[in-house]
C-alpha cells in the first residue's frame, strides 16, 4: 500500500510496538484456550468460536475437554453424545465436523494433527481461517489470521475504511501479512483480535482510547462512514430454517421422535417444510430415519 499526501505512511514497526504494549496491559490473557498450545484443544476452541461468542464458549470448552481430552477420546465418542454435548452452542454441524475430524486424525494420521496444507484443509470444519489459527496459535507461525475482528482493525488502520467488505480480500490478506512480526506472531495476532473485540468494534469504535489511533488511516481521515450498503434487515430468527432445524435436533437429543410429534412441536409456519428440514439434517449426518415415520440422532 503506498501513501499519498492524504494517506499517511504506514509504519508497521510502530504499529506492532503500540499494539504489543496495549496487549500486555489490556489483553484477554486469561481466556482458557490461550493457556495451551495443544493442537486438539486449540482446534476445539476455534471450532466453538467460529460462530459463538467468547463468554458463551468458555464453559462448553472446559466441559468438552474434561469429557474428551484428546483426538482419541473424541474419535471414540458416539455422534449422538457429541451432538448432545453441543446443545446451546448452535450450528450443530460444527459438532459433527469436529467429531469426524477427530476420527480422521486418529484413523489416517496416527492421532497427530497433520500440518501438511492439503491434509489440514481436508479436515471437516477446518477452513482457511481455522487452518491459519492452528498454525499461529499452536506453532507460532507468522501467518495472517483473518477473523472478523482482525479484518476490521486492518481495514481501518491500513486501508482507511470503516468495514473490511470495502477492501478486496487479497489486499486485506496482504495488509495483514505486512504487519506480522518475524517473532511473536501468536501474541501479535491475539492482540489484533482483542483490539478488534474490545476497542475497534463494529458499532462503537473507541478511537480516543485506541493505541493505534496515531497510525490509523481511518481515524486520521476523520472516520469516513462505510461506502458499502448496509446489510438488508435480517429475518426474525424464529422464521429461519436454522431455528427449525435447531428445534428438531433439540427434541432428538432426548430420544427418537415420530414425525407427527416433530411437526406438532414446530411453529405453524414451519410445519409444511418439515420433510425438507429432515432431509437436510439427514444429508448433514445430524439425524437418521428410523422406520417409516420417526427420526433419531445418528448412531455410532
Ligand atoms: N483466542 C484464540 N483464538 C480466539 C478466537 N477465535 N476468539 C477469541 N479469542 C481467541
Amino acid at each position: 500500500m503506498t501513501a499519498t499526501s492524504a494517506t499517511p505512511e504506514i509504519d508497521p514497526a510502530a504499529i506492532r510496538r503500540a499494539l504489543a504494549a496495549w496487549y500486555a496491559d489490556r489483553g484477554r490473557h486469561d481466556l482458557p484456550w490461550r493457556q495451551t498450545c495443544d493442537p486438539y484443544a486449540v482446534l476445539v476452541s476455534e471450532v466453538m468460536l467460529q460462530q459463538t461468542q467468547v463468554e458463551r464458549v468458555i464453559p462448553y470448552y472446559a466441559a468438552w475437554l474434561e469429557r474428551w481430552p484428546s483426538f482419541g477420546a473424541l474419535a471414540a465418542a458416539l455422534p449422538a453424545d457429541v451432538i448432545t454435548a453441543w446443545r446451546g452452542l448452535g450450528y450443530n454441524r460444527r459438532a459433527l465436523a469436529l467429531h469426524t475430524a477427530a476420527r480422521r486424525v486418529v484413523e489416517v494420521h496416527g492421532g497427530e494433527l497433520p500440518w501438511e496444507p492439503a491434509a489440514l484443509h481436508a479436515l471437516p470444519g477446518v477452513g482457511p481461517y481455522t487452518a491459519a489459527a492452528l498454525r499461529c496459535f499452536v506453532r507460532g507461525e507468522p501467518v495472517p489470521v483473518l477473523d472478523t475482528n482482525i479484518a476490521r482493525v486492518v481495514a481501518r488502520v491500513l486501508a482507511g475504511v470503516a468495514r473490511p467488505r470495502e477492501v478486496p480480500p487479497g489486499q486485506l490478506v496482504a495488509a495483514t501479512r505486512s504487519l506480522l512480526p518475524a517473532e511473536g506472531a501468536r501474541e501479535h495476532n491475539l492482540a489484533l483480535m482483542d483490539l478488534g473485540a474490545l476497542v475497534c468494534t463494529a458499532r462503537a469504535p473507541g478511537c480516543f482510547e485506541c493505541p493505534l489511533a496515531a497510525e490509523c488511516r481511518w481515524w486520521l481521515a476523520g472516520q469516513p462512514p462505510a461506502r458499502t450498503s448496509p446489510k438488508s434487515a435480517a429475518l426474525p430468527f424464529e422464521s429461519t430454517a436454522r431455528y427449525a432445524r435447531g428445534r428438531i435436533i433439540d427434541r432428538l437429543r432426548s430420544g427418537p421422535a415420530a414425525e407427527d410429534e416433530l411437526r406438532a412441536m414446530l411453529p405453524e409456519s414451519h410445519r409444511p417444510r418439515l420433510r425438507e428440514y429432515l432431509a437436510g439434517l439427514e444429508r448433514d449426518g445430524l439425524a437418521v430415519p428410523i422406520g417409516s415415520a420417526a427420526w433419531a440422532l445418528p448412531p455410532g
